[in-house]
Formats: structure tokens, C-alpha cells, sequence
């Protein structure tokens, strides 16, 4: 289905103080920036909108300052790196709101670029609150919505704003929107569906739609090591959520049920790399168990015995082994389309030299499936903050089909669910 909201393209914007909400909440290290991605893909509405003489007053939210003024949340250095993106002047308010805010937004030119401070200082932002939104809406004439990453949450600058001046859709958020509503509608087949993180509550909803509408879903991070537990595989010290393994005998009944009437596979990690720190020092060796609950799930004939070895008390499984990323490799050959949400080990860890870190090899393996390194290249979808920043950092942004610059909103969107930020804007047809 195609974006319903009216977007920049669909209103006259000629000479118009704008306030666009940006997503501009980006990781920073000792007030560094680590990871411009989500800067960088707000250039292009930015660049619309200055094309149409406008003046632009843009705001974001950056980290969770709960409501009060704390200075490693300020956005001054995004608006730095905005000025060198943007090859202009990008001027800075100190508060979003009130006397110096208001008169920096009245003083712009057309073609000027304003940056607020942090939405995110005043409780009244997460409170969804009218007066607070009235105040923000003051600042200009029209607002536009392109903080695709925060649109599943109704706070002041995503819901309420909408009530006091018209609104439109920026490009990024209409991108975002058509493109992972049209993988999930209507994918190309096979669709492969790949999906980690730390715990199965917060991607259960995911996981059951991957269930419903892909041809494999291949499961990793630490989650795995929950679903392992719930088919009674030692797991030494591995991370694991005990109070997940309902939800993980749900999900395995679930992909039992339907890999009984069609082709189908669930796989879970069947080997993985097992130490016992998390150090990049670390001695690590690969423990491969039993591979019962992908034969039991899937209709390819079953893998050959293999010998199989047991993790000790004291070690962790940190990162899926050489045949769990071989095997979802292959799945990546069949497929004409993926979906990837989630590493598959903990990337975080550095190298000791080199870019890969230690359990970073089964995402590296997958990443280079993705990327046509053995032959065949689906149509590649990523979302989710820990994935997109892995990539980022390896440099290969561009060489995916689509990066989702949401973390929360791309997987509530992959799930069918409604965003506050989008409903509340005009429809295309008003
Ligand atoms: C994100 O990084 O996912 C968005 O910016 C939303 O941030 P939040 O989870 O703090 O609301």
C-alpha cells in the first residue's frame, strides 16, 4: 500500500518557515559523534525544503534525559556535523522553546538552517503535552514529520503538534514507510528473515509475524541461547532470559505448525564460538550441539551426524559458530528477498586488529551471503539500531538495499502496527 499522507512534494512550501522534526538521536562518545548515519539521511528533505526558499527550524530528541537539562544530551554537535553535511551555516538555540528559540526562528532568512536544543530537556516532549506543542508549532508556519525512528511514540513533537499547524511527511519517513510496508506486504520470493538481538520479548511480535510471512527465519544473538535452553541444550553461562522460555516454546510451536503444511524453515544456532570473557584477548573454541530442533522444524533433509561436543559451566556461547553461518548463507543463496534485524554475536567486542572483532565471524558471514560475495544477491531490508550501526561501522551502508535508520518504529512497523507520528498526520486526500 502506498504512503496515504501528504508529504512535502504534495503541498507549497515557496518561501515558508518550516519546523521539520529531525531523528537526530545518534550514538556519541565523550560529545563525539560515532555514527552520522541518521544525520546524513535527513539531507535530503532538508535540501527540499531549502530548494523551495524556506527557512528551516529544525528539532530532535537525543538520548533519554528524562525531562531535564543535562549537557552530554545537547545537540550542539549535531548541529556541527549538520553545517559540514550541509555545507551551510546551521545556527544553534540553546531551548526549544521560549524567548531565544522564537527569536532565532523569526530572524531566518529562506534558504537559513536553525537547530534547537533537545526536545527531550522539557518532561512536557514525553508527555505528549498541548501547551508545550503550541509553543513549538509557534515557531513556524507548516511542520514536517521526518523523524522516521521516533514516529511509534506520541510525544509533543510527533502527535500533539500536528493539532496546531498543517503537516507533511519529509522524505525519509515516506521511504522508510514504503519500503519495509512493501517487503512485508509483498516480497519477493523466498523470503529469508534474520533476526537477533537480546531478548525474545522485545522481537516476539516480529518473530511471529517473520513466522507467518517468510520462507526461513534464522534466529541468533543472544536470543538463541534462550530458545536453546527451552529445548533443554546446555548453554554454560550464556546470556538467556528464563522468563522468555514460554514465549520461546510459543514461537518453536508456532514454526512447527507451519513447517508442517508447507515448505518451511525455522533454524536456531546449532554450533556457536564459546568462551568464558568477553575480552578481545579471549580463547575461544566452537562447541557444536545437537541439531534436533532445526531437523524437527524444517523439511530439507536432515544434516549428516556430526560429533558433537559439550560447553563448559563457566562459558558462553557469544556468537553463532562456522555451520550455523554456512547454513544461513545458503538460505541467503534461495533468496530473492531479506530481512535482517539484529547481529548474530557480540560485534561490540573490538579486534585486536583488523576491523572484525571475535564474535563478529558469524555476522561477517552473513553480511557477505547478503552481499552476493557467493553468487546470488537478494534484495536486501535492515532495521534496528545495533544492526545498522554494525554496518555502519564496517563502512558497507551503501552497499545494502535499504538501511532503516528506526530502531523500535522499523520493527512495529515490520509487525503491521499503526504509528502515532504517521496517523497523526494529514492524509494525502485532505
Ligand atoms: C531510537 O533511537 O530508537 C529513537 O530515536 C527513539 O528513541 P527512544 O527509544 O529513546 O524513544
Amino acid at each position: 500500500m502506498a504512503f496515504h499522507k501528504k508529504t512535502i512534494r504534495d503541498i507549497n512550501l515557496s518561501g515558508k518557515r518550516v519546523l521539520l522534526r529531525a531523528d537526530y538521536n545518534v550514538p556519541m562518545e565523550d560529545g563525539h559523534i560515532t555514527d552520522d548515519y541518521r544525520i546524513k539521511q535527513s539531507l535530503p528533505t532538508i535540501e527540499y525544503l531549502l530548494k523551495q526558499d524556506c527557512s528551516v527550524v529544525i528539532c530532535s530528541h537525543l538520548g533519554r534525559p528524562d525531562g531535564k537539562v543535562d549537557k552530554q544530551f545537547s545537540l550542539l554537535p549535531v548541529a556541527r556535523r549538520l553545517n559540514k553535511l550541509l555545507g551551510r551555516h546551521v545556527f544553534f538555540a540553546h531551548d526549544c522553546v521560549g524567548l531565544e528559540a522564537q527569536t532565532a526562528a523569526e530572524d531566518l532568512k529562506p534558504g537559513q538552517v536553525l537547530l534547537l536544543e533537545n526536545l527531550r530537556f522539557h518532561a512536557e516532549e514525553e508527555a505528549n503535552d498541548k501547551a508545550f506543542a503550541e509553543q513549538l508549532a509557534s515557531l513556524a508556519s507548516i511542520f514536517v514529520q521526518d523523524a522516521f525512528g521516533v514516529v511509534h511514540r506520541a510525544h509533543a513533537s510527533t502527535d500533539a503538534i500536528t493539532k496546531f499547524i498543517p503537516s507533511a511527511a519529509g522524505l525519509l519517513l515516506e521511504k522508510e514507510v514504503d519500503t519495509i510496508t512493501d517487503v512485508m506486504e509483498n516480497p519477493k520470493r523466498p523470503l529469508v528473515t534474520i533476526i537477533g538481538g537480546a531478548k525474545i520479548s522485545d522481537k516476539i511480535e516480529v518473530l511471529k509475524k517473520a513466522i507467518d510471512i517468510a520462507d526461513f527465519v534464522a534466529v541468533g544473538g543472544a536470543m538463541a541461547n534462550t530458545f536453546l535452553l527451552a529445548e533443554n541444550i546446555d548453554i554454560g553461562k550464556s546470556l538467556a532470559e528464563k522468563d522468555d522460555i514460554p514465549l520461546a516454546h510459543e514461537i518453536i510451536a508456532l514454526a512447527r505448525a507451519k513447517a508442517k503444511k508447507q515448505k518451511f524453515v525455522f533454524y536456531l544456532p546449532q554450533d556457536g564460538v564459546v568462551t568464558n570473557t568477553f575480552d578481545k584477548n579471549a580463547h575461544t573454541r566452537i562447541v557444536d550441539w545437537d541439531a534436533h530442533v532445526i531437523a524437527e522444524v524444517e523439511s530439507y533433509p536432515k544434516s549428516p551426524p556430526r560429533s558433537s561436543m559439550h560447553i563448559n559451566k563457566d562459558e558462553m556461547i557469544l556468537d553463532i559458530g562456522p555451520f550455523s553461518g554456512a547454513f544461513i548463507a545458503g538460505g541467503l543463496q534461495l533468496a530473492s528477498t531479506v530481512i535482517w534485524n539484529g547481529t548474530m554475536g557480540v560485534t561490540e567486542t573490538p579486534s585486536l586488529n583488523g576491523p572484525i572483532g571475535p564474535f563478529s565471524q558469524g555476522t561477517e558471514l552473513i553480511i557477505e551471503a547478503m552481499l552476493g560475495k557467493f553468487g546470488s544477491k537478494p534484495f536486501s531490508v535492515l532495521g534496528g539500531g545495533d544492526t545498522a550501526g554494525y554496518i555502519q561501522e564496517r563502512g558497507l551502508t551503501d552497499s545494502f538495499n535499504f538501511v532503516s535508520t528506526g530502531g523500535g518504529a522499523s520493527l512495529e512497523l515490520m509487525c503491521g502496527k499503526k504509528l502515532p507520528g504517521v496517523e497523526a498526520l494529514e492524509d494525502k486526500a485532505s
